[in-house]
C-alpha cells in the first residue's frame, strides 16, 4: 500500500465536521485562482462542501468568493515545501482532491523549437505536480469512506487520438499524468482511494481561448455528474466531462 511506502501515519484524524447536522466534506482544489479550478470553488461551495483552495501567486477568483468553508492557500506544485505549507494547513481529512493546476507549453510550431528547459518545466508542473499532492495529502485521505483523486488530464494526453501532433510537451505531460495515476490506482485501492483522470473539453479559459467551444460552468458540471456516479471499481478511468470514455 501507497501509505507504507510513504511512511505515513495511517491514524485518522477528525473526519467530517458537522454543518446543520450534517457531515461536511472536504476537497482541495490546485490552480484554483482562475479558469476551471475556479469553477470548481465555486460549485463545490455551493454543494456544501468545505474548500481548500490552492494559488501560485495571486488570489485571482479567489478573492471575490465570500464563504467562510472556503479557505485559499499559497501552493506551487512543483515545490515540495510550498506544498508541505499547505498541507500542514488542512487539520482534517480530505474527501475529494483535485489535481486541476496546468500549463500549456507554447505550442512550439516545429520539432526544433522545442525548448528544452520550458519543456522539462510543463513536465514536472503537470505530470509531478498531481503526483507530489498526491503524496502529501496521503495520511489525510485515508478513511472507510471512499476518497476520489481527480486528475485534469487532457484528450491532448491521448496517444490514440494524436493524428495532429504538435504541443509535444503538454501531450506528454499528460500522457506521463494519465500513467503516473493508473499505476498508482493499483497502491491506493487498498487505501479505499479512487482516481479519475479527466478530459474536461475544450474550455473558454485562458489557456483554452475565445475559440473553445465548452463554457467553463459546462465542465465544471459535467465533471462533478461523472464523479458522483463514480465507484472504485472505475479506478483510473479516463474520460470526458460528459462521460465519454476516451482511449489511451
Ligand atoms: N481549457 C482547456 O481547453 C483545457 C483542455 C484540456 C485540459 N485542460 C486542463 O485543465 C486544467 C485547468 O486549465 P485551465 O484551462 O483552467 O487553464 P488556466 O486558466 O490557464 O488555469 C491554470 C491554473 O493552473 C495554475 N498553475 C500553473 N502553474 C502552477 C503551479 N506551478 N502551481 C500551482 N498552480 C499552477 C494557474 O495559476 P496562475 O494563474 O498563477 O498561473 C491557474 O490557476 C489544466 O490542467 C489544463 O491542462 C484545459
Amino acid at each position: 500500500m501507497i501509505s507504507m511506502s510513504l511512511g505515513n501515519t495511517r491514524t485518522r484524524k477528525v473526519l467530517f465536521t458537522p454543518r446543520n447536522g450534517q457531515c461536511m466534506r472536504v476537497a482541495v482544489i490546485t490552480g484554483a485562482n482562475r479558469g476551471i479550478g475556479n469553477n470548481w470553488v465555486v460549485r463545490l461551495l455551493e454543494e456544501g462542501w468545505k474548500v481548500y483552495a490552492g494559488y501560485k501567486e495571486n488570489l485571482g477568483g479567489l478573492e471575490i468568493i465570500q464563504d467562510d468553508n472556503l479557505t485559499s492557500f499559497k501552493l506551487d506544485v512543483t515545490n515540495n515545501q510550498s506544498i508541505e505549507r499547505f498541507a500542514d494547513q488542512i487539520d482534517e481529512n480530505i474527501d475529494l482532491l483535485i489535481n486541476n493546476a496546468g500549463v500549456p507549453d507554447g505550442r512550439w510550431r516545429s520539432l526544433t523549437e522545442i525548448d528544452d528547459e520550458w519543456a522539462l518545466e510543463v513536465l514536472n508542473i503537470n505530470s509531478l505536480g498531481p503526483v507530489r499532492m498526491v503524496k502529501a495529502l496521503y495520511p489525510k485521505m485515508l478513511s472507510s469512506d471512499l476518497t476520489k483523486i481527480v486528475m485534469i488530464s487532457s484528450l491532448m494526453g491521448s496517444i490514440d487520438d494524436c493524428q495532429m501532433g504538435k504541443s509535444y510537451a503538454y501531450r506528454a505531460s499528460k500522457t506521463a499524468l494519465n500513467m503516473f495515476t493508473v499505476a498508482m490506482k493499483k497502491e491506493c485501492i487498498d487505501d479505499n482511494i479512487s482516481f479519475i483522470i479527466f478530459h474536461p473539453g475544450w474550455v473558454k479559459t485562458r489557456m483554452g481561448g475565445d475559440r473553445a467551444p465548452v463554457e467553463i460552468k459546462d465542465s465544471v458540471q459535467g465533471m462533478m455528474d461523472v464523479l458522483n456516479s463514480h465507484t472504485i471499481e472505475d479506478s483510473g478511468i479516463f474520460i470526458q466531462y460528459d462521460g465519454q470514455k476516451i482511449k489511451w
